[in-house]
């Protein structure tokens, strides 16, 4: 398994495969990999001749307060899960061969963005469309992997793919959890001891909310309430979002019966957590 920092190295192998018949796959990541990362790896190496996994902690879709410096990183490590999980290729650029001193040029979208995620993070979604796009356009793969458990970002890509004509098929993959239900993160280490106990109120709230849905409740206030109420009882815990909308427009749902996401972001402490689930 190769690793190159070089766009010019990744289009010159991505040419060589395809001259000789090959399909590609995409896991884009920001590094620290973890088995959430490994599911999507392991699906892409399932249904491509070869995959290139791109880490890099993109500079552009942080905010200024956010936690860019402290973002974990540890590349030896990374590049052993991906040679075992059969990647071909692991793409790590240095932010310049990324963004020269020039650059100007994004991609944004006037949809989808602005609710969930977005009302705290104003310009993530521009960070990621704009890195997202510039992978596909180095890679041109086709197809590449997204997890679920960022379901707005999944929705926010496939919107993209389809305005921009990319005519890449996006795979979307199941959360990957720890055995106590906690989807993992990277952002998991930043936690104490007693955060880290604290944090499952994520999971065990959802767990609660789902099962109002699946009894049969179509109030998506009653099942907000439910959601919030239990995280609320969590002292180290405070909400930033519980929202329950459109799984398609993420425009908010007072009635539950198309596809629907649940969708929640709670501090805890000073760490930003996110959790979901998704009734089709
Ligand atoms: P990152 O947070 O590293 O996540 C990379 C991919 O792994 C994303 O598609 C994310 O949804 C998926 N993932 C993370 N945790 C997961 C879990 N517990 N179960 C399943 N999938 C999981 O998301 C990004 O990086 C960046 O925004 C990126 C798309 C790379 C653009 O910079």
């Amino acid at each position: 398994m190769e690793i190159t920092g070089s766009i010019k190295r990744v289009r010159e192998q991505v040419r060589e495969w395809r001259k000789a018949g090959l399909t590609v796959g995409l896991v884009p990541t920001m590094g620290y990999l973890h088995e959430g990362h490994k599911s999507l790896i392991d699906k892409a190496v399932e249904q491509n001749d070869k995959v290139v996994v791109s880490v890099f902690v993109n500079p552009m879709q942080f905010g200024p307060t956010e936690d860019l410096e402290s973002y974990p990183r540890d590349m030896d490590r990374d590049a052993a899960l991906c040679e075992k999980a059969g990647a071909s290729l692991i793409f790590h650029p240095e932010p310049e061969e990324m963004y020269d001193d020039n650059f100007s040029s994004f991609v944004d979208m006037n949809t989808l963005t602005g609710g969930l995620c977005g009302k705290t993070r104003p310009i993530h979604f521009r960070g990621v469309c704009t890195v997202v796009a510039k992978l596909f356009n180095i890679v041109t793969p086709d197809r590449a992997y997204f997890g679920q458990k960022d379901a707005q970002q999944l929705a926010v890509i496939r919107h993209m793919v389809n305005d921009l004509s990319f005519g890449i098929e996006i795979v979307g993959c199941p959360i990957i959890r720890e055995e106590d239900g906690l989807a993992k993160s990277s952002r998991n280490t930043y936690l104490s001891e007693d955060e880290r106990k604290a944090a499952l109120v994520l999971s065990r709230s959802l767990k609660e909310g789902r099962k109002l849905v699946d009894a049969g409740e179509k109030d998506a206030a009653k099942v907000k309430k439910t959601i919030t109420d239990i995280i609320e009882k969590e002292a180290l815990a405070k909400i930033d979002y519980v929202e329950v909308v459109d799984w398609n427009t993420l425009e908010p749902v007072e009635k539950i019966d198309g596809p629907v996401l649940t969708a929640i972001a709670v501090y805890i402490g000073k760490t930003r957590l996110i959790d979901n689930f998704i009734v089709e």
